[in-house]
């Protein structure tokens, strides 16, 4: 049995509905289980749990052999990620899959990668089969940016001249998938990435190119995008955190990519513009665009 963390969120969604795809039995660990109500999948069996809570952990970890660990980031993340580990130990887990991210590193300026360079050292050293796996940034951030891009045709983000290998979520799960499925992975570290390296103008002209008009990309001050993530509510911890993360992406830290996708799944990873055309619904269209204009 496979147990799946997250499947409410981005990635463990994703993943979620690739396994299904392909008839594969699942369980999953879920906090809320209002959030789950519309989901129905064959073989998808779900239990309610936190991380948070040790014997929620060890009752849905009953008869697993293979789980992925994906944790949203916050202030327990390591703590949570360090708590579903020891469990999985305990319980003979013979292989667990960790969502990281590129650049994780114990020694990093940002916090983000340092909390995963230390899960991932903590797994490595718990003496488990793991295997991580090591993102680049998800194409599917840029959702975020939906409101002003249909309000505007602009998007506010403070990454500079940055560029990143962005990846599509969808190709992370399919990634994970075959981790979790086929033999060989055991020890490995995956860095994952799409297929070319985009800074925030190259994403804003391809945008332009598939919506049919102009899309620009504004290099928001870090101050000003710190306020808004502040006004918006999100905790100083996380504030900070992502403040940190993007100082460093705007430094060209995430500008690379590999072959891993390919690799690992015999086809080149989705493209950008694949994703905007996927999405262009909720970038908006000329007509609906006119019209939130009045
Ligand atoms: N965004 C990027 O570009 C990027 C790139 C590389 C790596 N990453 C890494 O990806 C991870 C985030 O993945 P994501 O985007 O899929 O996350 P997400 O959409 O924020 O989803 C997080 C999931 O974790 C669950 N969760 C949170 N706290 C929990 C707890 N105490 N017990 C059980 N479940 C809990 C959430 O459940 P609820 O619905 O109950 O909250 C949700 O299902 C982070 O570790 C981040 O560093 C992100």
């Amino acid at each position: 049995m496979i147990l799946l963390t997250g499947i409410t969120g981005t990635c463990g969604r994703a993943i979620l509905t690739v396994l299904g795809e392909r008839q594969i039995p699942v369980r999953a660990l879920v906090r809320d289980l209002d959030k789950v109500t519309d989901l129905s999948m064959p073989g998808l069996e779900i239990v309610q749990g936190d991380l948070e809570d040790e014997s929620s952990i060890e009752s849905a970890l009953q008869g697993v052999d293979r789980a992925f660990l994906v944790m949203a980031n916050s202030e327990q993340q390591l703590a949570n990620e360090k708590r579903f580990i020891d469990v999985a130990k305990r319980r003979e887990v013979s292989h667990l899959v960790k969502l990281s991210a590129s650049g994780a590193d114990v020694k990093s300026s940002a916090l983000l990668k340092r909390v995963h360079g230390e899960a991932e050292e903590y797994l490595a050293r718990s003496g488990m089969n793991y295997t991580h796996i090591r993102p680049n940034f998800f194409m599917q951030n840029i959702l975020h940016c939906a409101a002003s891009i249909v309000a505007e045709d602009r998007f506010y983000l403070p990454l500079g001249e940055g560029r990143t290998g962005i990846i599509d979520v969808a190709d992370v799960a399919d990634v994970v998938v075959t981790v979790l499925t086929e033999s060989g992975h055991k020890g490995q570290t995956y860095y994952i990435t799409g297929p070319e390296i985009l800074s925030f103008y190259d994403l804003a002209e391809q945008m332009s190119e598939v919506l049919g008009r102009k899309i620009t990309y504004v290099d928001l001050p870090a101050q000003e995008f710190r306020s808004q993530l502040l006004n918006w509510g999100s905790s100083d911890w996380y504030v900070n955190a992502v403040m940190a993360l993007f100082e460093l992406m705007a430094q060209d830290t995430a500008a690379s990519v590999t072959d891993t996708c390919r690799e690992l799944c015999g086809r080149a990873p989705r493209s950008f513009r694949s994703f905007v055309q996927q999405h262009r619904d909720i970038f908006g269209e000329r007509e609906r665009v006119k019209t939130v204009a009045g």
